[in-house]
């Protein structure tokens, strides 16, 4: 390999190398300000080294046939993409995945990810997160493995032996990212984005290890994060990246820039563009994830003798790296298997895999009288609520390739299990939440929620008609998968309140009320809590929600998820995570008590 590229790297020209550094933008799906002008040319140019959000064989083999058909060199470009749970077949969001606890079926979800992303044409998923989160109130909590280091670095380890297999040149192994490099999840009020301060014990201690399980699992990318960490962003953090990551922790993969955080780290205050490059470049970070700072500002930098010719070299050297070791000098169209496409992706043995790994990541956290299972037959059941017919918000945020029109919703789910063995009167029983402000940011970008036309008032009304003939109600109710994922931040993290409501008037009925919970995140849940019978947290368990669901509250799967997340009563209790230090007061709910008692003690004596 070294020979291959030092030979290769002696013919390119310094725009070339450059070239490499810098990721372009086509395609489906937008995470941030669209940047990437003029593609094609560039690609003739030999200015691109890797696209993102590009899929499907079709184009991936017309864009890497430009390539290599019309630039100079001939260096076949890096495909990229957002699998995050699953590519097509999409299995439970992280948070789900990691209430399973079982490291073989996330290897698997991982592994079977891989299988039908390199199908669709890609070579590289930006894939595991392992930020650890202790705030519910972030979004982005929903992609991470909750607060434990020890679980969060196991499951590191997991995905990227799923997605890698230890040989980067089979045609079914995919180029893994661990990301957000560092401490994204500690973003100070849970708001996606914001500044973390943090000492180096507590970073060692509680954050950074999951990163690390990945790097000494062999992951091959390593992304950069949004955020600043003690001042100074991570994406142009010298002693993150480079006396962390590359000295202390021996990482020679290649390191790559969150979505235009170089040219962010402007608005950080950092400096002009020229300069946060060449801070990035001294840091570290190998390519540019499409502001095209590098690709326009380093040669200048370079003529300045701001950055010296071996920086550059040393990224794009990183970059060729990955690129032979997937295999891709040998067959630039590796990837590009019509076969495979055909055969690969959303099979049968996908999709029951991911059944099963649904129904282990789901949390029966309540089940009073041993309410569940219900009864297979001879039962009236009342399934309300806006989740309870629902396919959209079921695949969870960051759902890559996966369609909605493939998912179960849990109505489909129960009648494909039990056919006409029960009587299930629906109501969708009121919207997800109407709170107009929040309805417009959700739906700036994906327009996945819609309102019903007819009002509160008459929606609650058919609910309630229907509960009162049914002997139990099901009611499926949480939030839009929009409300947890990048930038979807909450000051309150409770069920919206239109869902309250609804759920008030069936608690009136009188009958059993079991909730089935649909979220991204833990829920402040205190008075939920106090009034259903069970409670079965089921997270955004991707396409195969409905039969999952339906297995497990008949009883033919039993539910053992446990949780990695600490659900709080309250907002205000935040953070709380269960490896607290203890202070030299631990509360003790009984020392009051025993205050009263000795006061009523005393009174009695006066
Ligand atoms: C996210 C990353 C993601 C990237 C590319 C960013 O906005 O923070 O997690 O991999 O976009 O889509």
């Amino acid at each position: 390999m070294e020979a291959f590229i030092e030979t290769l790297m002696s013919k390119m020209t310094l725009a070339e190398k450059l070239g490499q550094t810098n990721m372009a933008f086509i395609g489906r799906d937008i995470t941030g300000p669209i940047l990437s002008q003029n593609v094609d040319e560039k690609i003739r140019q030999g200015l691109i080294g890797a696209i993102i959000n590009t899929y499907t064989v079709e184009d991936v083999r017309r864009i890497q046939q430009l390539c290599i058909d019309e630039s100079r060199l001939k260096i076949p470009l890096l495909f990229s993409y957002d699998v995050i749970h699953g590519h097509r077949t999409i299995f439970p969001i992280a948070l789900g995945l990691s209430a399973t606890w079982d490291l073989k079926l996330i290897e698997q979800s991982a592994r079977i990810a891989a299988e039908e992303a390199t199908a669709d044409g890609l070579n590289w998923v930006f894939s595991p997160m392992v930020d650890i989160a202790r705030d519910p109130r972030w979004g982005r909590i929903s992609e991470g493995s909750g607060e434990d280091p020890w679980l969060g670095s196991q499951i590191a380890a997991a995905m990227v032996r799923g997605y890698q297999v230890d040989d980067l040149s089979r045609t079914d192994t995919i180029l893994a990212c661990v990301k957000h490099f560092a401490l994204y999840g500690a973003a100070e009020g849970g708001r996606d984005y914001n500044s973390v301060d943090m000492s180096p014990l507590h970073m060692y201690q509680y954050y950074l290890p999951p990163y690390q399980a990945a790097v000494n699992a062999g992951v091959g990318s390593v992304m950069t994060a949004f955020n600043g960490i003690n001042g100074i962003p991570a994406t142009g953090n010298r002693w993150l990246l480079n006396d962390v990551l590359r000295e202390q922790w021996k990482f020679e993969g290649l390191i790559v820039s969150d979505y235009a955080a170089i040219k962010e780290m402007s608005v950080h205050g950092v400096g002009d563009l020229q300069e946060v490059c060449i801070q990035a470049l001294t840091a570290g970070v190998d390519m540019d994830m499409v502001d095209e700072g590098y690709l326009e500002t380093l040669k200048k930098s370079l003529d300045e003798k701001k950055i010296t010719e071996q920086q550059i070299d040393q990224a794009c050297r990183r970059i060729l790296e990955a690129k032979y070791k997937l295999g891709l000098f040998n067959d630039p169209f590796h990837y590009c298997n019509e076969k495979r496409a055909q055969t690969m992706i959303f099979t049968e043995k996908n999709r029951s895999i991911a059944k099963e790994i649904a129904c282990r990541s789901f949390v029966l956290l309540k089940n009073d009288r041993q309410i569940l299972p219900l009864a297979k037959s001879k039962l009236k059941l009342g399934l309300i609520g806006p989740l309870a017919d629902d396919q959209k918000h079921v695949l969870g945020g960051w759902s890559a390739a996966g369609d909605w029109k493939q998912c179960v919703s849990v109505r489909q789910g129960i009648q494909n299990l039990l056919q006409d063995q029960i009587e299930v009167f629906y109501a969708k029983g009121s919207n997800l939440i109407e709170d107009p402000l929040i309805l417009q940011q959700l739906n700036a970008f994906s327009n996945d929620i819609s309102l019903d036309n007819r009002s509160a008032d008459i929606m609650i009304e058919e609910a309630v008609q229907i509960a009162q003939k049914s002997d139990v109600i099901i009611a499926v109710v949480g939030e839009a998968q929009s409300m947890s994922t990048e930038g979807g931040c909450r000051v309150d993290i409770g069920l919206p309140e239109c869902q309250k409501r609804l759920l008030k008037a069936l608690f009136e009925t009188q009958k059993p009320v079991i909730l089935v919970l649909m979220n991204g995140r833990p829920l402040t849940l205190p008075w939920e809590h106090e009034h259903a019978q069970a409670i079965l947290e089921t997270w955004f368990a991707g396409t195969e929600t409905g039969n999952a669901v339906a297995e497990v509250l008949f009883g033919f799967y039993n539910p053992s998820g446990k949780l990695t997340s600490t659900f709080p009563r309250h907002v205000g209790q935040i953070p709380l995570y269960y490896n607290h230090k203890r202070t030299g007061r631990p509360f003790d709910p009984n020392r009051f008590i025993d205050r009263f008692k000795v006061n009523r003690i005393r009174t009695h004596f006066n």
